[in-house]
């Protein structure tokens, strides 16, 4: 059987220096500082390198991107297109390096690091190539007319667990429409961060449109509350997505695209294709290290299947290899000790409550590793924190439905509504649930995880507010401007004027 280790391997260099915030152009340590962030590698805690914060470089940047404002909206469409391609192309040439970097600061496996610099290479294409078809001028047969417009300066809010492709997901489509942009990368990988801002400044964006300012909640709470700020692209949790909209009620013209959470069952019926979805159920469970918005859940099985479900599951589990990042295997750690803590305590308590542990992976016991583990529920109970509750780390709970109705009945009860999953091999038995399930992504006989750049992606409820992000980012990036065409010649007067 295989053996974690914590052995640690040649590839990790030197503690890395930051060069500071991207402001204006250029990247320099802030000349007055409130306090020190320091990134951690969770496979060994050992520093890998050490920021300073500051709170007045929120203010410089907002400022360089308000500067820049009016220039980049007037560059003509194509010259805007161009800058991203040269993006793509810079980050083309440094995709090692950030994949070894994502690696490091958040333990996700070199195999997946390497996935998701591919995955932002291709999203430049895909928002030339799809997302700018959704928002293009359209003028009707009277020469009225409607045109997207920029909204002005854009902050973005990253998350860790894809700490490159989800923050450039909206920075892409914010330049392509016109907008200048704030980012503000996660503090668990500033460094990724940092590498993203040189390839910003390799592929020679004017002074400005780009900018970036290093921090964590309270510097996302400062420029998400900057009234210089016209819009808020943001991605984490349900938490922080509830504080940004509490702190920017008194600007209801503030666009906010929150991209939250999830707690995502996958159905397996009694028809499910059985290896296909314990293949799909356990990869959508355990991948990132159960970091995924889009992770399962929740694996919610008609009752003939449940018995060899979880057997499936139980053998499957201790050929997860989980270890060091940079090498073979299938989990790294959690993004962070705390979140480990965070999760155990979660775990614990669920399990004081009666909660059945039934499988588990092998797990290095140090740093930020945690198992891949099985629960058992035999129903569902919407006061449980264990089962409505988001855990984001490798955990999956099984429980038995009596059909499909009930499924869908203990899906719609979970408070977030991103992403579900149907195992059936009858098309009808899916589409009657994809009428019925309250979720922004429902997949066939597909794991939750997973999303397609060339589809919208987003959810209901505690998930987002309607802004889904992936292809249709375009849309929130622009505002409709509506045109009538009333001609030269005076219309025939309304009753009632006697001009
Ligand atoms: P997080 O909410 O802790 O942080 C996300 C970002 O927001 C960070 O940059 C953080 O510094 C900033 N932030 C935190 N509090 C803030 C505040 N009050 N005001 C402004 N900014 C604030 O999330 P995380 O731990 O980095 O990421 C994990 C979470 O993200 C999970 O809940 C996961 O489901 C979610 N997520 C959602 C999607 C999606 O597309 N729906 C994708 C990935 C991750
Ligand atoms: C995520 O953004 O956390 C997951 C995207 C996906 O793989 O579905």
């Amino acid at each position: 059987m295989y053996r974690a280790s914590l052995r640690r391997p040649s590839v990790r260099s030197q503690t890395l220096t930051s060069r500071g915030n991207y402001l204006g152009g250029e990247l320099r340590r802030p000349p007055d500082f409130d306090a020190e962030l320091v990134s951690l590698d969770p496979h060994s805690g050992e520093p890998v390198g050490r920021l300073q914060v500051s709170l007045h470089d929120v203010e410089r940047a907002v400022t360089a991107a308000s500067d820049a404002r009016r220039a980049w909206r007037e560059t003509e469409l194509a010259t805007r297109i161009a800058a991203v391609q040269r993006v793509a192309k810079e980050l083309e040439a440094r995709g090692e390096e950030l994949a070894r970097r994502i690696t490091r600061e958040v333990g996700k496996p070199l195999w997946e690091a390497r996935t998701e610099v591919k995955a932002a290479i291709a999203k430049v294409g895909v928002s030339v190539e799809e997302g700018l078809a959704l928002v293009r001028e359209v003028t009707l047969e009277d020469g009225s007319s409607y045109a997207p417009a920029p909204h002005g300066v854009l902050a973005v809010l990253g998350p860790f667990n894809f700490p490159l492709h989800l923050m450039h997901g909206h920075v892409v489509p914010a330049l392509l429409m016109g907008n200048t942009v704030v980012l503000k990368p996660s503090e668990v990988a500033p460094f990724v961060g940092e590498l993203y801002a040189e390839v910003m400044h390799a592929a020679g964006l004017p002074a400005g449109v780009f900018n970036l300012v290093q921090g964590g909640a309270e510097v996302g709470a400062a420029l998400a509350a900057h009234p210089g700020v016209q819009g808020v692209l943001f991605t984490g949790s349900y938490r922080a997505g509830l504080a940004i909209q509490r702190a920017t009620l008194e600007q209801p013209g503030k666009l906010l695209a929150l991209e939250m959470g999830g707690k995502n069952p996958a159905l397996v019926l009694a028809d499910a294709p059985l290896d296909k979805a314990l293949h799909d159920v356990a990869w959508g469970a355990y991948v990132t290290t159960g970091q995924r918005c889009s992770g399962t859940a929740l694996c919610l099985v008609e009752r003939p299947l449940l018995e060899a479900v979880q057997a499936g599951l139980t053998r499957m589990l201790p050929g997860i290899r989980v270890g060091d990042p940079f090498s073979e295997v299938f989990m790294g750690p959690l993004a962070t000790a705390g979140a480990r803590a965070a999760l155990e305590t979660q775990l614990a308590a669920a399990r004081s409550a009666g909660v059945e542990q039934v499988a588990s992976s092998e797990a290095p016991s140090g740093a930020a590793y945690a198992p891949a583990t099985l629960h058992r529920v035999e129903q569902f109970d919407s006061t449980q924190p264990y089962l409505t509750e988001e855990l984001f780390g490798p955990d999956l709970t099984l429980m038995p439905i009596d059909d499909l109705e009930h499924g869908i009945e203990i899906a719609n009860a979970l408070p977030y509504g991103l992403s579900a999953s149907v195992f059936t091999a009858s098309a009808s038995r899916f589409e009657w649930a994809r009428g019925h399930l309250e979720y922004g992504c429902i997949n066939h006989n597909a794991p939750t995880p997973g999303a397609s750049s060339r589809l919208p992606f987003g959810g209901v409820k505690q998930s987002g507010n309607h802004r889904p992000a992936a292809l249709w980012s375009s849309l929130y990036c622009s505002y409709p401007v509506a045109t009538l065409r009333g001609g030269t010649t005076r219309p025939a007067l309304s009753p009632g004027l006697d001009w």
